[in-house]
């Protein structure tokens, strides 16, 4: 098992990566006293492997279970106001442990519960999608969506513990498994070579979920996060690298309906999107922008996209009167995320044309 430290004084915690863990959690989420438990856990995913959880956790304390809908619909403000009627009903006390199970929608919504449950009660993260494991269950953003847009209600809640087991990718959908890959291959393109060297030579073991090739992924993501969210956790600098390709991604994920482009389908167009952008603007050179294409499609993941312009304009612009002045997360090279707001619509239309198709 590999333990990544995620130091943030205080409330610095690890992220425990390996197999097996979904029948150890008892002995790996630290000593906190909890007489009782409540487990917000994603249907299918408890389907699977729920009853060992279940078996683990009850060493700790009596274990509530609340399930939620295996979809992005979970992280409703409805849905969270049924769960936290429940958890008061069940008279859900303040030294209590919540434990979110699935990928990002169970932490995020999870996460959110606890952070809010009696102004916060601590939050264990078993994560068991690749996209939670690398990145949603890691660093303590919690969200609840609007029907104006996604994640506008939330809060920054570091867990007491992450727990990764890789033994849990085996049973994900493949479509699943290669969109949490866009979030590794970001991790490669903006961080670290390494990652792209594994995925370039040893995909077909990745794909297979050989354990030990996908603990060193995993892990090795799980460091750069942790080492991102050290220095800024609450997302005012360096942690907003960690967006890269998303400005362009939500889009094509608010313009193609939630369930019809998975997160990291739409992010690997946009990463795609930001590297050509890079490129007008003469920051990466044309063989950069081939790495980009060359990770992406030896993932399985899309480099373009089937989209009207006007379409995906429509949904950015929205973005854009959220979040205000347009900032850039780009490549100044391989490995070298900046913040650019020196974008205009030239190289904007240059990009966009290279990575939509009507
Ligand atoms: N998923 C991006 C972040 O945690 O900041």
């Amino acid at each position: 098992m590999r333990r990544v430290k995620v130091p943030l004084g205080e409330r610095s915690y690890e992220i425990l990566v390996g197999t097996g863990l979904i029948d150890s959690v008892s002995r790996l989420v630290p000593e906190g006293g909890y007489s009782a438990i409540v487990l917000i856990a994603d249907e299918s995913v408890d389907e699977l492997y729920g009853k060992r959880l279940r078996a683990s956790l009850s060493a700790l304390g009596d274990v509530h279970l609340l399930t939620i809908p295996s979809s992005e619909t979970a992280k409703s403000w409805q849905v969270a106001g049924q769960l936290l009627e429940r958890m008061a009903e069940l008279k859900v006390r303040r030294n209590d442990l919540l434990v979110s199970f699935g990928g990002g929608v169970a932490s995020d919504l999870g996460g959110f519960l606890a952070s809010v449950y009696q102004r916060g009660i601590a939050v264990a993260h078993v994560s068991t999608t690749l996209l939670g494991q690398v990145d949603a269950a890691i660093g303590g953003k919690t969200g609840v969506n609007l029907p104006a847009g996604k994640n506008l209600v939330g809060t920054f809640y570091q867990p007491t513990v992450v727990l990764a087991d890789v033994d849990t990718l085996v049973s994900l959908p493949a479509r699943q498994f290669r969109s949490g890959m866009a979030e590794v291959v970001k991790y490669g393109l903006c961080y670290e070579p390494w990652i792209l060297k594994t995925i370039a030579e040893r995909m077909d073991r990745i794909e297979a979920c050989d354990r030990d090739v996908l603990e060193d992924l995993v892990a090795a993501c799980a460091g750069i996060k942790a080492r991102v969210v050290s220095v800024d956790e609450s997302d005012r600098s360096g942690r907003i690298m960690l967006n890269y390709g998303h400005t362009f991604g939500h889009a094509l994920e608010v313009a193609g309906g939630y369930e019809g482009w998975l997160h990291g389908e739409a992010i690997s167009v946009g990463m795609m999107f930001a590297a050509n952008l890079a490129l007008e603007m003469g920051l990466l050179e044309p063989e950069e922008v081939e790495e980009h294409r060359a990770a992406f499609e030896q993932v399985g993941l899309p480099v373009r996209a089937r989209f009207d312009p006007a379409q995906v304009a429509g949904a950015w612009a929205m973005d854009k009167k959220f979040l205000g002045a347009q900032r850039w997360v780009l490549l100044e090279g391989l490995q070298n995320p900046v913040v650019r707001s020196d974008v205009t619509s030239t190289h904007i239309d240059a990009a966009v044309d290279k990575v939509l198709a009507p």
